[in-house]
């Protein structure tokens, strides 16, 4: 296990359940510090007992991703958690920002998509990662790299129903936000990566889906550390191969 000055930094949304939870537990497995960011974390009971037993190592903090007020507040917390232990917070970078949270609106059928529900898809999934990944760029390490957790529901090549229309066009914005970030980000180095999981077993996939959380996250942190400068903006299965845009 790397000593706590030569450990990586990661930052992890959505960290509280599902396959974020499962990636804060397996970057402190590898030896990462860790900040894990969820709405609530008063409420957040696997992480409050992760945090029990890695004295030092993970950091919780609040997080609404849709709400740049939100996005402001973590950064001004920042500094207090990214300390190098010499008491002054400075100097420290992320070394991966993994934009995990991620919310779908079932149940939408056409004529009847309400606004609320696109937009709150638009905020979570789209938006909010972007403008997150924009406001944390300067506490991004040069040649680190960010995650973003999209879908092949947000693959346009691969639409053939009328199936999620909100969380499909955010996953779609999400895509795009990753290759304008891999741009915006490639003179640092910083790799940007589309991400999709499987059909994973959380709350949003269903205890039917195909792939354990545990297996998902696992696969995607091989992804994220084989993926270089050339990789970046790229749409990644699990596996590392490419998805259709
Ligand atoms: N599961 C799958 O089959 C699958 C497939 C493809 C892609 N993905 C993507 O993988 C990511 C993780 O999915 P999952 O299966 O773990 O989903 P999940 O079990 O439903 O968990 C979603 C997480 O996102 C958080 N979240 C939602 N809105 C948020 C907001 N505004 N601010 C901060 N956190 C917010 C939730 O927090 P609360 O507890 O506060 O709601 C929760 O921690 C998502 O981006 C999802 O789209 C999943």
């Amino acid at each position: 296990m790397p000593s706590p000055s030569t450990s990586r930094r990661s930052l992890v949304t959505g960290a509280n359940r599902g396959l974020g939870l499962e990636f804060v537990r397996q970057l402190l497995a590898r030896g990462d510090r860790v900040i894990a960011t969820c709405r609530q974390p008063g409420r957040a009971h696997a992480l409050n007992q992760l945090v029990g037993e890695h004295p030092g190592r993970l950091h919780l903090l609040p997080l609404d991703v849709a709400a740049p007020k939100s996005h402001a507040e973590l950064i001004r917390e920042l500094p207090l958690v990214l300390g190098n232990g010499d008491g002054d917070g400075g100097g420290d970078r992320l070394d991966l920002l993994v934009n995990n949270a991620g919310v779908l609106h079932s149940g939408e059928r056409f004529g009847k998509v309400a606004a609320e529900t696109l937009d709150d898809s638009l905020r979570t999934n789209a938006s909010g990662p972007f403008l997150l990944t924009q406001a944390l760029a300067p506490w991004l390490a040069d040649g680190g790299k960010v995650a973003n957790l999209s879908s092949e529901l947000g693959s346009i090549a691969g639409k053939d129903a009328f199936r999620t229309p909100s969380y499909s066009i955010s996953k779609a914005a999400l895509n795009m936000a990753t290759a304008l970030l891999a741009r915006a980000l490639a003179d640092r180095g910083i790799v940007v990566l589309a991400l999709h999981p499987g059909w994973v077993q959380t709350d949003m996939g269903g205890s039917g889906a195909e792939v354990a959380p545990q297996d998902a996250a696992a696969a995607l942190l091989r992804v994220i550390e084989r993926a270089d400068a050339g990789d970046s903006g790229r749409f990644l299965d699990r596996h590392g191969m490419p998805m259709a845009w």
